[in-house]
């Protein structure tokens, strides 16, 4: 089945009340962030999470569902994925949920935490808000009409020499030293060859409108899930940069890998360094215990 709307512009609505929400996640989180944080791990002892991310998650997908019904909407949640709900993207309207993206800077005060809210029809990405909540800064897009900073236009830089660029990298959860080796090795060639810095926020939502605000040229990685790029990804797009595979094809949301960049060029000069390593796909079948 393909879902369509007979209205002029279909997705306006959920778009505008996407940021409402988005905006009240941050505010809980913010407030959270005063009070002492209670801690737990998930896939790792450095992948943490809080009851905040837990109680953020419900108040987004709770409002969501009272806003637009619970059977013609999908949610992707990462808490509710990681609670065991499917994980896969269908072609029915689905909202694809990051609620507090930098959960370790959350729990030790370092100043970037994002509430990231995507929403994708007929497997296509429609629009993507990002909340950093702690700058209060609210960015969002849709397709085909633009990326915001609060209500400002704003756009990838025109860099195309990789050796005037800052390029971002994260390290991720999974500390395996053959992977956290090919990670390394990669910044480490991408540094010299040479680019003007590395840097990375903790939050590859926020990383990414990094890459759309022209702050940056780049921010690549493999390990991510979809909650944390989806609404990256129409930012960087709308701000007119591209996305790309770490292999050089075609970006694909559900894989855990990703190159977002201001341009081809940057892009593809950085996919030469890329040391690839395996991550499994979030829309893998469940293995039965
Ligand atoms: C993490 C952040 C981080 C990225 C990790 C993500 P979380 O999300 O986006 O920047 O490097 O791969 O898991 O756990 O803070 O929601
Ligand atoms: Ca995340």
């Amino acid at each position: 089945t393909s879902y369509r709307s007979t209205m002029e512009d279909p997705w306006q609505k959920a778009y505008d009340f996407a940021v409402t929400v988005a905006r009240k996640a941050g505010e809980v989180i913010r407030k959270a962030g005063e009070s002492e944080i209670k801690v737990s791990t998930k896939s790792s002892t450095v992948d943490l999470v809080t009851k905040t991310d837990e109680r953020v998650e419900k108040i987004i997908i709770g409002s969501l569902k009272e806003e637009f019904g619970e059977g013609t909407h999908c949610f992707i949640g990462e808490e509710s994925v990681a609670k065991g709900e499917p994980c896969i993207l269908t072609h029915k309207p689905t909202w694809i949920i990051d609620p507090v993206d930098g959960t370790t800077n959350f729990v030790h005060g370092f100043p970037f935490v994002a509430v990231s809210i995507a929403f994708a029809v007929n497997k296509q990405l429609e629009f993507g808000v990002i909340y950093s909540c702690l700058e209060d800064k609210m960015y969002k897009a849709r397709n085909g009409k633009g990326a915001y900073c609060d209500d400002e236009l704003i756009q990838v830089s025109d860099v195309k020499d990789i050796n005037k660029s800052i390029i971002i990298s994260e390290h991720g959860t999974d500390r395996s030293p053959e992977k956290v080796k090919k990670i390394f090795s990669t910044m480490q060639k991408i540094l010299c060859i040479p680019v003007h810095g590395l840097r990375g926020s903790g939050t590859a939502a926020t990383n990414m409108c990094l890459v759309a605000t022209g702050a940056v040229e780049a921010f690549f990685e493999i390990g991510i899930h979809c909650w944390d790029i989806a609404a990256g990804a129409v930012i960087v797009k709308e701000a007119g940069g591209v996305l790309l595979d770490v292999d050089g094809g075609p970006f694909d949301l559900m894989s855990r890998r990703m190159v977002s960049a201001n341009n081809e060029v940057i892009a593809r000069r950085i996919i030469k360094e890329i040391e690839i390593f395996s991550a499994e796909r979030d829309d893998a079948p469940i293995q039965k215990k």
